[in-house]
């Protein structure tokens, strides 16, 4: 099989790359994308020189391009896309460009070449719970309530158009909050981490309340490799974590505890505007339909994912770059 992996050298496409390689030697992967701030071709660097993975820097938006490598796999799998919600805050416009117009590019290569679809989403399409809503599953009605959930919302609904206009092959998965290896350090697990590392606090927005529903990115990708090979077109598979529904205070502390530091290390910030208070998924459809459940339970991910980090401190000294050093500024300590 020849698959086309879009946004590879981010954290959950370089993840579900590393997985493919080892369980399909066989396979053929190509890597499309731009290189963004939270890329780092570092997370592949052990496939370079492999015959069966090929690199390509390019932007999903450049239609000749996608055109040009859709017509020649298999499969496409699109995980290219601005992801951090307070960057979308600030300017969403790359998130409308990046997310829906690059997803609608995929969309007409697919069209035209009828090529297998899988889009990978979020489930902050949904929006927000209260504390007693039922999880979000399949039937959820969409309800984003920030620039980087309603880009994401909006791709949604064009591969759904896709499906349903020109029966392009296609499915979806929204999925929670992802922790684990090479993830950037801005989103809040491995920023906590990194900051404990050098002994610095560690910022909570608001009163630390918000609820989150954390899946390690090894189940993820397991769920994904399902999808794409048993998913039945046009559907779309909810995915979340294995009882880990726990808010970010509960989070931090749990990481404080692990790092051998305590509650002096927390420092309150003011909350991100419209900040979502829970996020839930029911994963039944997947689970029953082809047996995937999460299979690493919260207190044990977050364990190894410290020591991943540990044992990987060049990573984090190359992805904290003058860019990132910049955003941390503006956002935590120009506010
Ligand atoms: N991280 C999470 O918790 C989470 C949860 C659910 C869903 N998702 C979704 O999973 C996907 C991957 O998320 P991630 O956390 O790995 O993100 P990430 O920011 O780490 O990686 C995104 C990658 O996409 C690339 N990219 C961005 N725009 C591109 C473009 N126009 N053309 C080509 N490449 C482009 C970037 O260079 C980067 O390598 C996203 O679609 C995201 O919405 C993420």
């Amino acid at each position: 099989m020849k698959i086309l992996i879009c946004g590879g050298a981010g954290f959950i496409g370089s993840n579900f790359i590393l997985y493919l390689a080892e369980k399909y030697p066989d396979y053929n992967i190509i890597n499309l994308d731009k290189l963004n701030y939270a890329a780092n071709l570092k997370n592949v660097k052990k496939l370079e020189g492999s015959a069966n993975y090929k690199f390509i820097k390019g932007d999903i938006c450049d239609k000749n391009l996608v055109f040009d490598l859709v017509k020649d796999v298999d499969v496409v799998v699109n995980f290219a896309a601005e992801t951090h919600v307070d960057r979308s805050i600030m300017d969403s416009s790359i998130f409308i460009k990046s997310n829906v117009q690059g997803t609608q590019v995929l969309l007409e290569a697919a069209k035209e070449y009828d090529k297998r679809f899988h889009h990978i989403s979020t489930d902050e399409v949904f929006g927000a719970l209260g504390p007693d809503d039922p999880s979000f599953d399949e039937m959820t009605p969409y309800n984003p309530r920030n620039p980087y959930s309603a880009s994401k919302a909006a791709a949604d609904h064009l591969v759904r158009a896709y499906f349903h206009t020109f029966k392009v092959p296609v499915t979806i998965s929204n999925c929670s909050n992802n922790y684990g290896p090479y993830q950037f350090p801005e989103k809040i697990i491995p920023l906590f981490i990194c900051n404990l590392f050098e002994d610095k606090k560690v910022p909570v927005y608001g009163d630390g309340q918000q609820i989150r529903d954390w899946i390690h990115v090894d189940d993820h990708v397991r769920g994904i490799d399902m999808i794409i090979h048993k998913g039945k077109e046009g559907e779309t598979y909810c995915l979340g974590g294995k009882d880990s529904e726990i808010t970010n205070l509960y989070l931090t502390k749990t990481l404080i505890q692990l790092m051998d530091k305590d509650d002096s290390y927390i420092e309150y910030v003011k909350d991100r505007p419209g900040h979502d208070r829970r996020y839930s998924i029911d994963y039944g459809k997947i689970a029953s339909e082809m047996g995937w459940e999460p299979l690493i339970g919260f207190k044990d991910g977050l364990r190894s994912t410290v020591d991943w980090y540990q044992n990987n401190k060049n990573w984090i000294d190359d992805v904290r770059s003058g860019d990132y050093r910049d955003y941390y500024k503006k956002q935590y300590i120009n506010r």
